[in-house]
Formats: structure tokens, C-alpha cells, sequence
């Protein structure tokens, strides 16, 4: 019988990852809400996932077993490690100490789950709450300045628990963690990734049946893979592509694409203009979920007059969604919603369930994609383009009609100021909001923004460091800024709507820069922001965030090289429009990639 690791899933961003790094270190994993979990007799060990809960708001879940006479040994990660700590007689304090992105542990014993990895290592974290009291026969094994229970083990090694996610890749040797702990349920291992493409193909085939496929070209590589899938399962004569171009696309990118699919030999396909539909309805609208609703619903209206020239009893809608947008957008049983990506507003969601649309690569995260891409024949230069989101710049533009719901808090203000009185660094926060995700739940809030006082040398560690001070510490921060030319000038607030104009401006800043970094293969994608805030010249600022990545659900700022980066700053500020340039210094948690 195949073995199995059960996931119990308590709405963590990341339960569908561990399944996935569970299955590629050679057990097959299965995730299972923790009402309906019961034991089989294939099962050798069970993960507790994450979760947007508190154990001390006497939600906790119920569990139908008892912890300590489990069959088989245990690991509890982040929600799940406070959650085991809890049911066995420990205490967990809420709100102090929290912990988002990078933070380093000290290892005290390095046997067990931290076999052959490092007395120090670095982990991501992402938590507001942690375990104060060990349970009575527990070992610590793990602590972290801020935590000194980052992870705990039972005398008999069977249980345990860590307040990081060694499933993210941007934990040093979390892959590691996981395969100590699968050779503590086994001692051999029988699941094989199957050929995972013909699998897919199978299905895309099955689900078609005798229907013609309608594509929604996005111009992304998600879209482009699901299309191939599409070819590969039905032929060409019964897959047709629309591009819809909402006018927030790149510079240039609609035609790009046309011409990288005609070079490619698709030629059913179809551009829509419909940049003044998209501008028209979107001019008022400051509200980031607001903006989504809007574009999505669009989005559907126009793929739905393009349906309606076929037969539309005979057609189905194929869309390129990928993991990440769904469980962001809150589809597993419990987790939060962070964001509504564009493919899952309401309308998307009512014609998924009467069966009128396939995804075929929506269990696949970006780094998947790529490869299945590959392995389909794409040219590695279209797989290995950076991701663009389906709302485009729309989500990049901050808006504002200048009367910001939540104003900078005064004593928010004081603190920063007393938080870094000694430093090199000056901080302030500044007047508009984005959102992040923060112990597996959405926030939506300010950015402090840093510079150096003098003429010190500039430092990533330090700002690094700083960021993490400044946004464990104050309540309405999630994301951090750095002014390379210093803070020299007050910038203010205004209205500030989507238009031509600002999209225009928007594409050549993004245009400048993209060109600028592309040969840095370091940087896997590279948001260019608008901010609604203007110097006295009516000038704007704009915000690059150049992240690294594997696969979107955790991203770490990337370090640019100093000199560079100041060389970028001064010709971005040649265009008269132009303010200033800031770099997004904030890793995923506890911000998002995009601001909205
Ligand atoms: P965040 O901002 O949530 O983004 O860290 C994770 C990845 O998803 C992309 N993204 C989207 N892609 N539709 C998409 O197709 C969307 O609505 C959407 N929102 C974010 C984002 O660019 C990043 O690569």
C-alpha cells in the first residue's frame, strides 16, 4: 500500500506547498480538513499546517484524537506548532514578539528533525503569536532572539514542532527539515512524480470532452502553458485565443504577444481593444479590492461577448490560473483572503462551478509552471519571462482621492522617531497604504520609508534590520521603503485617478527599468509603483520592488548593488514627471509582491 503523510490543513497560506515539497522528497501527501481527518492505516506521519487563528481565542480546533497517543509522529508548523503546544498543556502568548520574513535560529540540539543542517540557519517566519510554556516532557530544540521556543521536540522524537515554514523556499535547509522528519516516520520512501505533462494533457482532454477550448491570453507565461496543454490535448483547430487589452499592459507587451504567438504558428486568436472600457469604469475607484471586483467582472463581460460569436453550448473557457492565486484569493476551506486575484472574482467563480471553464495547471506554483513549459517546447526565453499580473497596472497605480481612511497616527509617529533616535537612519511614514500578508492574514498599511541621516556608508543588512524593527513594532506598518537620494523634501498627498496619463508615465518609468536590470537573473520579478504622492513641482514618486522568488508565496527583497542602483535613481529623475525613485526593502511575509 502507498505510504502517505496526512496534512491537517488549518488555513495556512503555505498547507498546499508542504503536500508539494512532501510528494518531491518522495512521499505521496494528501491534505485533509482537521474535522474530517481520520486515521488509515497508510498513514506515517501527520503535518499540522499553518493558520490565520489565534489558539487563545478558545477557537481552537477540535480534534477527534488525542495528540499524545498519536499512531505516528507528528509536526506541527507555525499555527500547528502553537496549536500541539496548547492541546499537550502549554501556553502561547498572543500579539508579542512577532516575527515576519527572515529571522536566524540557534539550534540547541541538532539531531532530530535539524539533523545535518546548521547551529545557526536562517528561517522565514510569519507570526504574531508564539509558545511561551512548554508542555510538561518537552525538549526545546530551537530559539530565535525574539522566541526562545522556535521549536521543540517530545522525549521519544516523535513530536514536534517549529514556529517557522520549513516548506517555504526561502528557509535554508527547510527542505532538509521536512526529509529528517520523513526519516523519522520511514525508512523508505514509494511515491514517484509520475510524467506529471501527460497526466495533465489526459485531464485537459477528459474535461473538453467534445467541446472546442476558448483561451483568455493573458500574455503571461501561466496562460501561454495552459494554452500548449490545450494544443497538446485537442489540436489546433479546436483551441481559439483572445487577448484582452485593458490598457494596463506593459509598454508594447499586447503586440508582443500577438507576434510572439504568430512566430510560434497560432493564428486563431484575436486582440479585443478595450483600454476605455477599463479606464472608464475604473477612474473613481481608491479601493485596491474594489479595483480587483472591477477588473474581474470586466474581464468576464468581455471574454463573454467573445464566447457569445461561437456556439456557446459547444465552448469552454480555459483560464491560467495557477496556485497562488487561488489560495490568496481565500479558496482553501479557512484560509484568509489576502487578494482577489482577477481570476477568481464572483462571476468567475458561478461559471467554474457550472462546469463552463478549465484550469488546467491551477494545483501548479510558477516554478512548476516553468518547467512543465519547457517540457512542453516553449522557448525558455518565453518561460523565463518575469510574472505579470492579470490586473496589471491597474494594481500598480495607487490611487487616492486624498483623504486617506486611516491618517498617519501620531503616536505611530512618536514611536518610529524613539525607535530609531540613535541610528543612521531616519524613518517616516508615509500617507498611502498597501497590503500585505502577515501571519497568514491580510493587512492594509502604511510603508515607513528610511534614508540615511549623513553621508554614512548605505548597508542592506542594516536597512534590512530596520524594516523588521520598524514593522514588528509599529501596528499600521507592514511594508518599508529606501531613499537612496536621502529624505530632503516633504511629499504630499493627492488626488490621483487611472488615466491614460498615468498609465503612459507608469509604462516608460517600468520600461527604463526593466531594461536596465534584465540581465540581473537574480531578480525573478519586478513591480514599478505609482504613489499618489507629489512633490512641489507636482512631480511623482514611484517605488521599484525587485524581489527573488521561486514561486510567489514567500520573496525576499533583492539586494542591488549601491552604485547601480543611484545610477538608476538619477535617470528615472530625468523624466519631468518624476520625483523620486524609492526601493521596496520588505521580504514576503510580511508584505505582498504587489502593493495591491
Ligand atoms: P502577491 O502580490 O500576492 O503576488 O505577492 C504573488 C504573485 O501573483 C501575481 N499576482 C497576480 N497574478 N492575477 C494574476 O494572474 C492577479 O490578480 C494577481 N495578483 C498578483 C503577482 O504579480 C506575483 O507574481
Amino acid at each position: 500500500m502507498q505510504k502517505e503523510i496526512a496534512i491537517i490543513d488549518f488555513g495556512g497560506q503555505y498547507t498546499h506547498l508542504i503536500a508539494r515539497r512532501i510528494r518531491n522528497l518522495g512521499i505521496f501527501s494528501e491534505i485533509y480538513q482537521p474535522e474530517d481527518f481520520e486515521f488509515k492505516p497508510n498513514i506515517i506521519g501527520i503535518i499540522f499546517s499553518g493558520g490565520p487563528q489565534t489558539v487563545n481565542a478558545g477557537d481552537a480546533y477540535k480534534i477527534k484524537w488525542s495528540i499524545e497517543d498519536s499512531p505516528v509522529p507528528l509536526l506541527g508548523i507555525c499555527y500547528g506548532h502553537q496549536l500541539i503546544a496548547h492541546k499537550l498543556g502549554g501556553k502561547i502568548a498572543s500579539g508579542r514578539n512577532k516575527e515576519y520574513g527572515y529571522t536566524e535560529i540557534d539550534c540547541i540540539n541538532d539531531s532530530g528533525i535539524l539533523a545535518d543542517t546548521a547551529l545557526r540557519q536562517r528561517v522565514w517566519m510569519s507570526h504574531g503569536d508564539h509558545v511561551v510554556e512548554m508542555p510538561d516532557g518537552y525538549e526545546i530544540v530551537a530559539s530565535t532572539d525574539q522566541v526562545p521556543i522556535a521549536a521543540y521536540r517530545s522525549a521519544d522524537n516523535k513530536i514536534f514542532g517549529v514556529q517557522f515554514h520549513p516548506e517555504v523556499s526561502h528557509t535554508e535547509f527547510g527542505s532538509k527539515i521536512l526529509d529528517n522528519f520523513l526519516n523519522i516516520c520511514t525508512d523508505s520512501r514509494d511515491w514517484k512524480v509520475d510524467n506529471f505533462k501527460n497526466e495533465l494533457i489526459e485531464t485537459v482532454r477528459k474535461q473538453a470532452g467534445d467541446k472546442d477550448l476558448l483561451i483568455l491570453l493573458s500574455g503571461g507565461v501561466d496562460s501561454l502553458v495552459a494554452m500548449e496543454l490545450c494544443l497538446a490535448a485537442v489540436g489546433s483547430d479546436r483551441v481559439f485565443a483572445i487577448h484582452i487589452d485593458t490598457g494596463f499592459m506593459r509598454y508594447q507587451e499586447s503586440a508582443n504577444i500577438i507576434n510572439h504567438l504568430h512566430e510560434l504558428g497560432y493564428n486563431n486568436m484575436e486582440l479585443i481593444d478595450a483600454e476605455d472600457k477599463y479606464l472608464s469604469e475604473l477612474k473613481d475607484v481608491y479601493d485596491p479590492e474594489e479595483k480587483r471586483l472591477i477588473i474581474g467582472r470586466l474581464f468576464v463581460e468581455i471574454a463573454d461577448e467573445a464566447i457569445s460569436k461561437f456556439k456557446k453550448d459547444n465552448i469552454l473557457l480555459v483560464q491560467g490560473t495557477i496556485y497562488p492565486d487561488t489560495i490568496e484569493s481565500g479558496d482553501s476551506a479557512k484560509s484568509a483572503k489576502i487578494k482577489t486575484h482577477h481570476n477568481r472574482v464572483a462571476e468567475i467563480e458561478k461559471l467554474l462551478a457550472e462546469g463552463k471553464i478549465i484550469e488546467p495547471i491551477r494545483d501548479l506554483y510558477k516554478d512548476e509552471v516553468r518547467a512543465l513549459g519547457i517540457e512542453l517546447g516553449i522557448p525558455p526565453e518565453l518561460v523565463n519571462r518575469h510574472p505579470f499580473p492579470g490586473p496589471g497596472l491597474a494594481i500598480r497605480i495607487l490611487t487616492s482621492d486624498a483623504k486617506p481612511q486611516i491618517p498617519v497616527d501620531n503616536a505611530e509617529k512618536a514611536k518610529l522617531k524613539e525607535l530609531f533616535n540613535n541610528s543612521l537612519l531616519q524613518g517616516e511614514i508615509l500617507p498611502v497604504r498597501s497590503v500585505g500578508v502577515m501571519g497568514d492574514g491580510r493587512t492594509y498599511n502604511h510603508p515607513v520609508l528610511f534614508s540615511y541621516r549623513s553621508n554614512s556608508t548605505h548597508n542592506w543588512q542594516e536597512l534590512r534590520i530596520a524594516a523588521r524593527k520598524a514593522i514588528s513594532s509599529l501596528n499600521s506598518v507592514n511594508r518599508a521603503l529606501f531613499a537612496i537620494s536621502g529624505q530632503n523634501e516633504k511629499y504630499g498627498l493627492k488626488k490621483h485617478s487611472l488615466s491614460k496619463n498615468s498609465c503612459d508615465q507608469i509604462r516608460q518609468v517600468d520600461h527604463l527599468l526593466m531594461q536596465r536590470v534584465k540581465h540581473i537573473k537574480e531578480i525573478w520579478q519586478m513591480p514599478v509603483v505609482q504613489l499618489p504622492l507629489f512633490d512641489k513641482e507636482g512631480r511623482q514618486i514611484y517605488v521599484m520592488r525587485p524581489v527573488t522568488s521561486i514561486d510567489a508565496m514567500t520573496a525576499d527583497f533583492y539586494e542591488m548593488d549601491f552604485e547601480f542602483l543611484q545610477e538608476l535613481v538619477w535617470e528615472v529623475k530625468k523624466m519631468d514627471f518624476v520625483a523620486d525613485l524609492f526601493y521596496d526593502i520588505t521580504s514576503k511575509p510580511p508584505a505582498t509582491i504587489e502593493w495591491e
